[in-house]
């Protein structure tokens, strides 16, 4: 299956409201500048209707974003980057949202980067994978005797854990990341990056999302251990 391929299968999961796969953030009024991390041909987008905005779609798939351009150009921006470098200023967008991207890239610089990016009281949405799937896709390789499989099923499955217990992800030897995302351990890193963070499910899917909170930014500044006593009381009601 082609890249343009497998982005349209997804339009069509989206566009589906009944199908169980399919899984979109909620866009509030107030979000007027968006931006869509790992948007293949803008796929969400699209299912989202989102009109009246600006909507920011960006991948480093540049045929996905080549045919974005070509057949939705008049409703989104496509950008060619990378999201580990986000190219726009500071505080650009109210709301940032990575849907099934975020497993392919360096965890916590891509946070880092969606701070920056946001505007005061921004807000971020991520889908994650979760530890069954990096263990299903390990089960699948020892099945099928497949060793490639079985040494990328196995850094997926190490780099999900030197998240959880490390906040750091490691690249493969091609040079591209993999991870699965614990909830816990994404919710931490949220909040170590100034957000107030909650997780939840929709459908099949895990969903972490972070409202960036300024007292927590000035907090995490100054003192690390000031904040982890802080944090205790937030976002996990
Ligand atoms: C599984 S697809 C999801 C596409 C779309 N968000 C959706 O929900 O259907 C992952 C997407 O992330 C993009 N991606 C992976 N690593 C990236 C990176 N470092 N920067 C930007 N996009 C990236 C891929 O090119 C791909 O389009």
């Amino acid at each position: 299956m082609s890249s343009i391929d497998y982005h349209l299968a997804e339009l069509e999961i989206a566009l589906s409201k009944s199908d169980p796969r399919r899984i979109l953030p909620d866009i509030h009024e107030s979000e007027k500048a968006i931006l869509d991390i790992g948007c293949g041909v803008g796929q969400s987008f699209l299912a989202l209707e989102c009109t009246n905005r600006i909507c920011v779609g960006l991948d480093v798939d540049e045929e996905a974003i080549k045919y974005g351009m070509e057949n939705y150009g008049r409703q989104i921006q496509f950008v060619l980057a990378d999201a580990q470098r986000l190219p726009f200023p500071a505080e650009s967008f109210d709301f940032v949202f990575a849907r099934v991207s975020l497993p392919y890239t360096n965890v916590p610089r891509v946070i880092r980067e969606a701070r920056r990016v946001l505007r005061r009281d921004g807000r971020v949405w991520l889908s994650l994978h979760t530890q069954d799937r990096a263990l299903r896709y390990l089960r699948e390789a020892a099945a099928a005797s497949n060793v490639k499989q079985l040494i990328h099923g196995s850094y997926v499955l190490l780099n999900g854990y030197l998240l959880k217990y490390f906040g750091k992800t490691l690249p493969f030897v091609n040079g591209r990341y993999e991870s699965w995302q614990d909830a816990v351990a994404m919710k931490a890193l949220l909040r170590k990056c100034g957000f107030e963070a909650a997780d939840h499910k929709i459908g099949l899917h895990t969903v972490v999302e972070g409202r960036l909170n300024r007292l927590l930014q000035a907090v995490a500044s100054i003192s690390p251990l000031f904040l982890a006593v802080l944090n205790v009381g937030l976002s996990d009601a």
